[in-house]
C-alpha cells in the first residue's frame, strides 16, 4: 500500500457513487465489503439483491468516528466504550441496541445493531470523505468464500459493480470478531483475530459460541465460508490415504496443508502460524475451487486458541 490511502480521483467516484445509493467494493483489514449508504433504503435493498442474500439477516454498519456511535445504539453500555477504545478501529463488531429509526435492513427486523470502525486507511478515507456510516457485508454472494483481494470483488459481481477500491490484500483475512454486548455476560457470536481472551482482559467474562436462538448470524450458518467443490476437514494424519483412496476411485483431490504438503498430495501449504495462515486462507480456498477438484481436502486446525476464528471458518466450508 502507498502512503495515499486512496488517490483523489478515485475517492471522488466512491463517495459519488455511494450518495446516488450504489454499492462499493470497500477494502478493510479483515476482508473486502460491499458498502452502501447505512441511511439510504434503495441502496441497502441493492445490497441484499447483489449479494442473493436473505432479507433478515443483519448488516454490520461501519463508522468513521466514536461519536457515531450514538447515532446507530440507544445504549451504549461502558462495556462498549472500553471495548471500541481498546480495539477501534480494528477487527471487532459491537453488537448494541438498536436506536429508534435504524433501518431493519440493516438490524435484520432485530432490536440490536452491530457497529464496527473498520482499520484499513482506504475504508477510514472513504467513511471520512463520504461524511456517513456506510453498511457493509463481505463482498461475496451469499454463502461463498469471503474477498480478500479487489480481483476476488470482481469475481463476485463483474460489471455489476462499478466502483471496486483497491487496497490490496486485506491484513488478517477473515471477518472480525463479533461481541454480543446485550448478552449477560457478553457473548462472542462469530470469532476473529480479536479472541476471548483478548476481550476478556478489557470487559471480564466473555462466553463463547452463538445460541442457536439467539438472533440470525448468516455467518452461524453451518454451511457458510463455502468452496461449490465438496470439502472435507479431517487430520493431517488421514490425508495420504484419502487421497490414495479417492484417486483409485477415479476422483481428483486437492488438499490444504499447514506447513507442508503431506507425502502424494497435490494443493497448497500455508503458513503454520496463524495469523499468516488466515491472511491467506480465502485466496487459498479460492485458488483450490477454481482447480477442477472432485474434492477439497482441509488439515484440520490445532486445537488452540490462535486457531479457534480459523477452525470456525473450517467447519463451515466442510459443512455443506
Ligand atoms: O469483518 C467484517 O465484519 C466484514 C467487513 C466487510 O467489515 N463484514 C462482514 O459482514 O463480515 P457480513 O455481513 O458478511 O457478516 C456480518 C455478520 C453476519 O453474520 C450478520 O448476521 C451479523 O454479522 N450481524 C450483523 N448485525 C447483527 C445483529 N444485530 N445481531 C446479530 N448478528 C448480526
Ligand atoms: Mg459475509
Amino acid at each position: 500500500m502507498t502512503c495515499v490511502p486512496v488517490p483523489a480521483d478515485i475517492l471522488q467516484v466512491a463517495v459519488a457513487a455511494l450518495r446516488r445509493g450504489e454499492p462499493i467494493g470497500l477494502p478493510t483489514e479483515t476482508v473486502y465489503g460491499l458498502a452502501a449508504d447505512a441511511r439510504n433504503e434503495a441502496a441497502l435493498r441493492r445490497v441484499f439483491e447483489l449479494k442473493g442474500r436473505p432479507s433478515d439477516h443483519p448488516l454490520i454498519v461501519h463508522i468513521g468516528t466514536v461519536q457515531e456511535f450514538a447515532d446507530w445504539a440507544r445504549e451504549v453500555p461502558d462495556a462498549a466504550h472500553a471495548l471500541a477504545r481498546a480495539f477501534w478501529p480494528g477487527p471487532l463488531t459491537l453488537i448494541l441496541k438498536r436506536r429508534v429509526g435504524v433501518s431493519d435492513a440493516i438490524t435484520g427486523g432485530q432490536d440490536t445493531v452491530g457497529v464496527r470502525m473498520p482499520a484499513h486507511p482506504a475504508a477510514l478515507a472513504v467513511l471520512q470523505a463520504f461524511g456517513g456510516a456506510l453498511a457493509a457485508p463481505s463482498a461475496n454472494r451469499f454463502g461463498h468464500i469471503s474477498p480478500t483481494t479487489a480481483q476476488h470483488v470482481r469475481d463476485e459481481f463483474g460489471a455489476a459493480l462499478a466502483v471496486v477500491i483497491d487496497g490490496g490484500a486485506t491484513a488478517l483475512g477473515i471477518e472480525s470478531t463479533i461481541v454480543d454486548l446485550t448478552a449477560s455476560p457478553p457473548r462472542i457470536l462469530r470469532p476473529g483475530a480479536i479472541g476471548r481472551a483478548d476481550l476478556e482482559a478489557v470487559i471480564g467474562p466473555v462466553r463463547e459460541g452463538a445460541l442457536s436462538a439467539s438472533p440470525r448470524v448468516s455467518g452461524a450458518l453451518a454451511a457458510h465460508y463455502a468452496p461449490r467443490t465438496a470439502t472435507e476437514l479431517l487430520p493431517r494424519t488421514d490425508i495420504t490415504a484419502r487421497v490414495g483412496a479417492l484417486s483409485r476411485a477415479g476422483q481428483r483431490p486437492l488438499v490444504l496443508a499447514i506447513g507442508s504438503l503431506p507425502v502424494g498430495c497435490q494443493g497448497i501449504a500455508l503458513p503454520a502460524e496463524a495469523a499468516a495462515f488466515a491472511q491467506r486462507l480465502y485466496a487459498a480456498l479460492r485458488q483450490l475451487d477454481a482447480g477442477q477438484a472432485d474434492r477439497l481436502l482441509i488439515e484440520s486446525p490445532p486445537d488452540d486458541a490462535d486457531w479457534t476464528a480459523i477452525r470456525d471458518r473450517l467447519e463451515r466450508a466442510s459443512a455443506a
